[in-house]
Parts: structure tokens; sequence; C-alpha cells
């Protein structure tokens, strides 16, 4: 071959990576694999084929778990624990340190086999997947040396059990397990039956770095073996990334147990072209956004929202710009785009694809003749509620329609169940920040698209599940307050020290969009004082009345966009009010409950929302030190509607302390005050009239907890559930929380001291707003 001929040609050469150094390593493992458990190696009794789908060849036999070896993993990770929690920072410090070294020295022996097993061009994971799970071992060797000194209120969790996907094996893996060590845990993790040969080749390199035996497990298997882990008694967390289906199960599964979950699920994120945008650049992003890793990526930018006067001109781009990507053997330096997964996965896609009405375009591009290769498609002309603008297809599959204005724009990226990313493509900056806060998705990318790093907390909201990974955010996953909550006891009325209480009966109301309203049941109930004697009625909500308070909270959105100025000088003349009428509270609440600290409980209702007053405009966000040239900002925004069930020890405090935190960060409330206490709460109906709170951002229903609890998790509007009830109702609001997969905090039975430190602070204003993070690049 001459030059001559090459220019004449101009066709790629190939430029193959060789895979030796990784069959080499196979072939010392004589190509079957079992547990890492222990820091041994421990043989499975069954096993399953794993392969390579860009040429159908079998790589090895993988471990099939059974139910005694996951509990021989959870025992290692248990007597493991409880020696690395006692561990100094420094000495976590240095094993996760240990672990990022090795990762780096041993990275192309690890790209090769992570392509080999997925099917992902090596270009890919030679330059995303592995440095980014080497940074992530970095940063948080960081975190576990500062733990003690920035996090001296959380303590680890324990045993966590953690779930991962076949996209992006080794990064999955490493984006559970740097965090959960770094923060004194132990792990047992479960990779995905296609691709679990990274994870056994990562076990390695753990006995290398020194790791302690048992404090990281790596057990294989299917599905089978993620439902014994999550059903284990022994484990305290569960951490799973993969599909919505499961990820509800697995909610499910855990309800009432006790179990922390993080579900990180699947999305389908809307790519914003504006008719401002560099088109040229907006075509590349497209490019990684949805051809990346063949579209086998939760955060696709799968769905395109193109403004419509450029919109036949953008879609021409992208037709041009399709031709030219290549399909090829994973390993060629030069291809564009791999092998799908596994025959499964390619016949769910071309299901998809074939049953459209929209108008599909294929470039033609010649694809291997073995293999399992889909091509990138582009399906315009989709109506807005085609379930190909609505399912996340997980494919090289590009759906795309148009809009007009920003405000539609926003509208059509809002309308999916998921919340996982976005990205937004204006030259007008202005324009773009306008909708980062408005769409809602865990991670907004600005001119821009698959920017991480793992000082930059990744998740979604709505059904692209709940929790971060990555950044200080990403460190409440896998640490929980030292606090020791202690089983409930039901509330006991102290008979002594009676005084004479001059209590008048009112006629108690619910409070609903800034009004008093009759309830729709038109039951009441009795409410008695701490003899025993009946002092008045409130009434008994029901479902309807819920959805008159959930149409209240809608109305009312434009409250968490209020300021944070605004909202604290709410709270502070909500103290005002309260303090004005300190006699009369203290008076009823003494008559209520027969406690004779009546009034340093009012007087702490005061200091507490002087407390969140205070936090308000001091709750921040913060910039975060990427090694991009890009500023990512972590915002903290309101969840949007919430609801809340208060306990009775304590029923004006408790209600203020939660109240009052959900209310700073611009969230809407329905509050269901104590059964035993709620005049005291109704009472307050007058100090909010008279507070300027805007009406639907606070709503009070009175009722039996056990009835509302249900109807409250199960509400598609709501987003997120809190449960202080003395009534047994945390099983039944995880598991109701399915529905939408709305956020839940429960206390599972135990109390909490609304007089001490467990009654405020940081712990409620974190579980009262969800971080957004939003990358944008800068420079030409
Ligand atoms: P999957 O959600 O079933 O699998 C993910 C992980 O969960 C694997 O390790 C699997 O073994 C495990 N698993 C499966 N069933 C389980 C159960 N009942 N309990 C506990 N663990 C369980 O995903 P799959 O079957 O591999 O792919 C199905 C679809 O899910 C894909 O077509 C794609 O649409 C979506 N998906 C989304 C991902 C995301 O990150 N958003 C990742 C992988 C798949």
């Amino acid at each position: 071959m001459q030059i001559k001929n090459i220019f004449d040609k101009m066709d790629y050469g190939e430029a193959p990576e060789s895979a030796r150094e990784a069959q080499n390593w196979l072939k010392s493992h004589n190509y079957t694999f079992g547990n890492f458990i222990n820091g041994k190696w421990k043989q499975c009794e069954d096993h399953f084929n794993t392969v390579n789908p860009a040429d159908d060849q079998v790589l090895a036999k993988i471990g099939q778990s059974s139910p005694s070896d996951i509990d021989s993993a959870v025992k290692a990770a248990r007597a493991a624990q409880k020696k690395w929690s006692k561990e100094s920072d420094h000495a976590r410090a240095r094993i996760l340190y240990a672990i990022a070294r090795l990762l780096q020295k041993n990275s192309r022996l690890f790209s090769v086999l992570e392509t080999l097993d997925n099917g992902k061009p090596i270009r890919e994971s030679r330059d995303i997947d592995i440095p980014l799970a080497q940074r992530h071992f970095y940063y948080h060797a960081g975190m576990a040396q500062l733990m003690q000194a920035e996090l001296p209120k959380r303590s680890p969790i324990g045993v966590c059990g953690q779930i991962i996907p076949w996209n992006f094996p080794l990064l999955m893996l490493s984006w559970k397990i740097a965090p959960a060590i770094a923060m004194g845990n132990a792990v047992v993790l479960k990779p995905a039956e296609y691709t679990s040969l990274t994870a056994l080749l990562f076990a390695e390199i753990c006995t290398s770095a020194g790791v302690p035996n048992g404090l990281i497990n790596i057990v294989t298997g299917d599905g089978k073996v993620g439902e014994i882990i999550v059903g284990h008694k022994d484990i305290n967390k569960i951490a799973f990334t993969g599909s919505t289906e499961v990820g509800k199960l697995i909610r499910e599964r855990t309800a009432g147990s006790g179990k922390s979950l993080t579900l990180e699920l699947g999305g389908k994120s809307p790519f914003v072209v504006f008719d401002d945008a560099d088109l040229d650049s907006a075509v590349e992003g497209v490019v990684d956004a949805i051809w990346f890793n063949q579209g086998q990526v939760c955060c696709a930018g799968s769905r395109l929202l193109v403004h419509e006067a450029i919109s036949e001109k953008f879609y021409n781009k992208l037709r041009n710009r399709m031709k030219n990507l290549r399909l090829g053997s994973p390993l060629d330096k030069s291809i564009d785009m791999g092998a799908i997964i596994d025959k499964k996965q390619h016949k769910k896609i071309s299901g998809m694809v074939s049953q459209t009405q929209g108008k599909v375009f294929q470039a033609g591009s010649p694809l291997p003749q073995e293999g399992c290769f889909f091509p990138p498609t582009l399906i315009t002309e989709l109506h807005t509620a085609d379930p190909l603008m609505h399912e996340e297809i997980f494919g090289p599959v590009l759906v795309s329609t148009t809009f007009r204005t920003p405000s539609e724009a926003i509208e059509l990226s809002n309308n999916t169940t998921f919340g996982l990313a976005a990205s937004v493509w204006s030259e007008n900056i202005n324009l773009c920040l306008e909708l980062a806060p408005k769409i809602k998705a865990g991670v907004i990318w600005i001119n821009g698209t698959n920017m991480f790093d793992a000082a930059a907390g990744f998740g979604g909201v709505k059904q692209s599940g709940f929790g971060r990974e990555g950044g200080w955010e990403g460190l409440l996953a896998y640490s929980k307050p030292k606090n020791q909550f202690s089983p409930k006891i039901k509330s006991t009325l102290v008979k002594n020290q009676i005084r004479k209480a001059d209590y008048i009966d009112r006629t108690a109301k619910l409070y609903i969009g800034g009004k008093q309203c009759r309830p729709d049941s038109g039951y009441s109930q009795s409410i008695f004082d701490h003899n025993g004697k009946p002092v008045t009625q409130v009434p008994l909500s029901n479902r309807k009345d819920i959805r008159n308070a959930v149409e209240a909270m809608n109305s009312a959105k434009n409250w968490s966009h209020s300021t944070a100025h605004l909202r604290a000088q709410i709270l502070y003349y909500m103290a005002e009010n309260l303090s004005a009428r300190k006699a009369e509270f203290a008076n009823t609440l003494q008559a209520l409950t027969g406690r004779s600290d009546a009034q340093t409980e009012v007087e702490q209702s005061i200091q507490r929302l002087f407390f969140y007053a205070a936090w308000s405009d001091k709750f921040d966000g913060s910039a975060r030190s990427v090694p991009l040239k890009a500023v990512a900002l972590v915002m903290k925004e309101a969840i949007g509607n919430c609801g809340v069930l208060c306990d009775d020890q304590y029923p004006l405090l408790g209600f203020i302390s939660v109240m009052a935190p959900l209310f700073a960060t611009g969230n809407r409330s329905i509050i269901i005050p104590s059964e035993t206490f709620s005049p005291i709460v109704t009472d307050f109906y007058q100090v909010l009239d008279t507070s300027d709170v805007p009406p639907g951002s606070i709503n009070i229903l009175t009722g039996k907890h056990a009835d509302l609890a249900i109807e409250l998790a199960g509400h598609m509007d709501i987003e997120s559930v809190w449960s202080f009830s003395p009534s047994d109702v945390s099983r039944d609001i995880e598991k109701a929380s399915v529905s939408n997969l709305k956020r839940t905090w429960v206390n599972n039975g135990c109390g909490r001291d609304w007089n001490s430190e467990e009654g405020f602070g940081r712990e409620f204003l974190e579980n009262a707003t969800e971080n957004k993070t939003i990358w944008i690049p800068y420079g030409e």
C-alpha cells in the first residue's frame, strides 16, 4: 500500500488494541471464577458464561452465588466492618489511596478487560471509565482522611449490599465502594451478570492494596443473587443502580426493614437545543449524549427537543454527522460505537424501534458481520405522548420533537416520570441559567453533556431514584447521625402538678390553601386533656382533603422560587406572633399534656423558628473543584410537595421542628399534627394567618395517622413523606412510596428527643432538599 493510495481512498486503517494481557489474566484463572469473600477466592457450585458481545465468544465462566455464599460474605463483612470503623481516618485513607494507585498502574488491563466484557469502545473505557474510577478512589481517600474533622456527627452505617448494572461496570463499582469504605462501612458487591470481570480483577487489586479481609466482598450472579442480598437480614444498607423496574421492587422489598436505601435508576433526559446555540457543537453534543456507550447510559440525552425555527437545519446536520459514525470492533481505537451488551437488549431495542410511528433515520453505515451491533438511530416527528418519548430505550436511539418558546421547552423537558439529567444548549447563558432551576433533574449540563466527577454529586429525582453519588452529598448515603434513637415509648401523660386550665373549646377546622375549611368526611374525633376529660373535637381528614391540599400546594409552586430572605422574614414573623401569644399557647399545652414544662416548649418553639429563619439564607450550595474546564455548581433545591406526620412527645415543638425546615428551604407541605394533641397546632393557624404565610405553602390536616400516612405516601403528586408518628406506619409509607418513588424519612418506631440536638439541625435541612449539580463549561 502506497501513501498515494491511502490519500485516494481516505479510509480508516485499523488500530486494534491487543487483548493479550487480558486473555492471559483470564487464563491464569483457568477461565473460571468464583466469589471473592473474606479476602479469598471461593468457588461456586454453579456457573454461567460471560460473553464478548462484539464476537459472541465465551470469555470465562462466572459463579452463580448461593444463599450460603451470600451469608458467608455478609458474615465476613460484618466482622471486618467492626475493626475497620475503629481504624483511624488516616489508615482508611491510605487503603483507598493504594487502591487508586493500583487502578492507575493497571489501567490498560482494566480498560481492555472492560471492553472485552461489555463491548464498549476501548477509547471510552481507556479515557473515561477507568480514569473516572481512579479519580473516585483518590477523591474518597481524601474524604476518609477528613471524616472526623468535617463530619464529626456522622458514623458508618455498617454492612452495605451494593448491586450494579452492566453499562459502566468498574465505574459503578467505584462509585459504590469508594464512599462506602471511606466512611467506615464494609461491602458485599454484586456486579451485573453480563459484566463481572473487572469487578473480579478489582478483587485482586484489593489484596495487593492491603484491604483487610472481609471489607470488600465481590459476589457474582444474576438477579436472584441480587434478591438474596436485598433480603438479607444482616445488611444495613442497599445501594442499587439499574432499571426503574427493579429499583421499585427493591423499594418494596426493603420497606419497614430499617435498611437505608439509595436508588440510581433510569432516565429519559432532555437535550434542548435553542435557535441561538452553536449548532455544530450541539451536534457533537448529541453524538456524545446518545451514542456514547451505544446509548446504554442512564443519563443519556435520549430525548432531543429542538427549537422549531432551526429544527430542519439541525436534523440535517445531525443526519450528516451520523453518516460518519463508525461501528466496529470495540478494541479498535478509532471506532465510534461498539457492541450492544447482549442479544436480549438488542431485541428490546429493535422491537421498540420497529413499532414506532415516527420517521426513522439510520445512516446505513456498515455493521460488523458478527456480534451484537445496532446502528445509530434518529426518530423525528414524534408526538409528545408517543411511548418512545417516555420509555427508556437504553440503546443508540434518539427520539425528537420541537418546541417554540423557552417555557414550552421547560414543559416538555419535565413531561416525563424520570428526572436524572438534562442538557441545555444556547449561546445565551442567561437563558440556560433560567432553565436550569426549572428543569426537574439531578444534573443539568449547559452547552455540554456527560460531564462527571467524583467531587460533584450525581443522581436523580422523581422516578430516576434518590441519593447522590460523589461529593459531600454522596457521603450522606454512607453515613448516619451518631445519635442512637431508641424505640419509641407511647406518649405518657404526666398526671402530677395539675394546674387548672382554662381551655375554651374552639371549632378546629383544616388549614388548606391559607383558609380554614371543614373536612370532606364530615367526621370529627374527640381530644382529651391530661385528665382524660374531653376538651374539643378535631376534624378527621380523608383522601379528598389530601387531594385538596395537594392542589393548594401545586398552586403555590412559585413559593419554591421565592428568595431565601423572604422565607427567613416569614419565619421570624411567625416567631414574633407566637411570642406575643406565648402564655396562651403554654396554657393550652399544659391543659392538653399536663406537662409542667409547657412554657419551656413554647419558648423552644420560638427559638426553633429563629433557628430555621437563620438557616434559610445560609444553607447554601457550593462550587466544586472539578478537574475540567467547567464550573460545577451544587445547588440546594426544594423537593416540592412534602407530607409529614408529627410526633406527640412535645406536640408544638415537634410540629415546628418539621414545618420550619421544610418552609425555610422552599417546600410546600401538608402537616399532620400529633393525633393526641392536635388542638395546639390548630390554634397555630392564627399565627400562620398573621405572618404573611403564602396560601398553600403550609397545609395542616388533622386525623388518624394510620390512614393518612398511606394516602400521603401513595399520592403521585407528593414528592417526599417524613414520619415521626408514634403510630406504626413506617413500613406502610415505604411500601406505598413505590407509586412514584418518593423520598421517605421514617422513624421505624424510634423516638426522637425534640428538646435536644436530635430535634433540629442540618439533618432536617438535608432531608428537605435535593442537590442539583449544574455544569457550566468555560473557555473557547
Ligand atoms: P436490571 O435492573 O435488571 O439489573 C441491574 C442489576 O440488578 C444487575 O446486577 C442485576 O443482576 C440486578 N438485579 C436484577 N433483578 C434484581 C432483583 N429482583 N433484585 C435485586 N437485584 C436484581 O437491568 P437489566 O436486566 O440488566 O436491564 C434491563 C433494563 O434496565 C435495560 O434494558 C435498561 O433499560 C435498564 N437499565 C438501566 C440502567 C440504568 O443505569 N439506568 C442500567 C442497566 C439497565
